[in-house]
């Protein structure tokens, strides 16, 4: 009903609305006065957590994405060699676990059977098995060893957005618990980034107050055929995830890549108009920057109608882009919780000028209990 939605027009426009505060009740209570981060929930002894070797991730859909920037933030501040994969690939292999290995499932609902299989899987090797959920007391958290909930709030559009948001802020948490815990070689920069993490949901909101122009920007796409994502690093991850929000709610053809990738195949799709979405690392990593920045003035001299998403005040962008997005500057592993936010309403706008229902799309399941 309209009361449940808020006064939205659909559950998806208040889920992207509510972003500000989930992301601040996922930090809720899990940064100390002293600026330490307290995980208890986890269920894990420092001298544990020492001693693990190996992360593996699994997740599916939206989580996997969530999973993957998670490899970036536990290799970079924690120093733990951390590998992600498809919940429905994984026990189908043939994955080596043991006592020393600690297995993350990233699951919104804690009932995805594919990534419930490959808990199970994981604990009957031995290894450790903690989940990041949002669904109180669901089946994973209680099949797991520890659990963060990300206290998102009851999620009801089929496709994930603050739950997303709210795993990414999940990740970074475990990620420099690790990094505290194990004392790295970043024990200031996993300080600074506890105090950082701290205003995200400032510029969560900042991003929000924006997206007008996104929205004018996805009506008029309306009638593609097909647009591509591009981008590095963590902007990798994040052009997945624009790429397979379009797919669900507008039906459209869309394809993430990882911009290097760009020369080895994907630029030869490249034709007059089509729309190429680029996310754009922060100017701080210069050297990323600027091979982005080559590769959208590659494409665009082949055609492309080019969307870049950068930081606020990057100049070196904007004569080569057709639209300019500009989020907030934050540092480059915390950019994906500025950077998705810009998809997530375009997909919404373009699928809502199609016609399409974004709670509900076609052949789509918020949950999917069967492998
Ligand atoms: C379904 C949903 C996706 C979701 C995926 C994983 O496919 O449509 O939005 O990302 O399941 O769900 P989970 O609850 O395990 O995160």
């Amino acid at each position: 009903s309209a009361a449940e939605k808020g006064g939205y027009d659909a559950f998806m426009l208040k889920e992207i609305a509510e972003q500000p505060r989930a992301v601040a009740d996922t930090l809720l209570g899990r940064i100390g006065a002293d600026g330490r981060l307290h995980l208890d929930e986890m269920h894990i002894t420092d001298e544990q957590l020492r001693e693990i070797d190996k992360i593996i991730i699994i997740a599916c859909g939206t989580s996997y994405h969530a999973g993957m920037i998670a490899k970036y933030a536990i290799e970079h501040w924690a120093g733990v060699p951390c590998e992600v994969e498809f919940a429905s690939e994984f026990r189908y292999r043939d994955p080596i676990l043991t006592k020393s290995t600690l297995v993350i499932a990233i699951s919104q609902s804690g009932e995805s059977m594919d990534t419930l299989m490959a808990v199970r899987h994981a604990r009957e090797q031995k290894a450790r098995v903690l989940c990041i959920c949002n669904v109180n007391g669901s089946t994973m958290p209680r099949e797991c060893d520890g659990v963060l909930y990300t206290h998102a709030g009851p999620e009801v559009g089929v496709a994930a957005t603050k739950t997303f948001l709210t795993q990414l802020v999940a990740v970074y948490l475990i990620a420099l618990y690790i990094a505290q815990v194990r004392g790295t070689k970043w024990g200031d920069e996993v300080f600074a980034m506890v105090q950082l993490l701290g205003s995200m949901p400032e510029k969560v909101e900042k991003v929000l107050e924006t997206m007008e122009p996104v929205r004018e920007l996805a009506r008029s796409l309306a009638d593609e055929k097909s647009v591509l994502f591009l981008g590095r690093h963590v902007g990798f991850p994040v052009a997945l995830e624009g790429a397979l929000k379009l797919k669900e709610l507008a039906y459209m053809h869309a394809e993430g890549f990882a911009a290097g990738e760009l020369k080895h195949g994907p630029i030869a799709l490249i034709e007059d108009g089509l729309p190429v979405i680029v996310v754009v690392p922060p100017r701080a990593r210069d050297v990323l920057h600027d091979k982005i920045v080559s590769n959208i003035q590659e494409i665009r001299a082949r055609g492309a109608r080019t969307i870049v998403i950068a930081e606020e005040g990057d100049d070196s962008v904007a004569p080569y882009a057709d639209t300019l997005i500009e989020v907030p500057a934050v540092p480059t592993l915390l950019q994906p919780l500025v950077t998705t936010i810009p998809l997530q309403v375009f997909s919404c706008e373009l699928a809502t000028a199609k016609g399409h229902d974004v709670d509900q799309p076609r052949n789509l399941a918020k949950s999917v209990t069967v492998e």
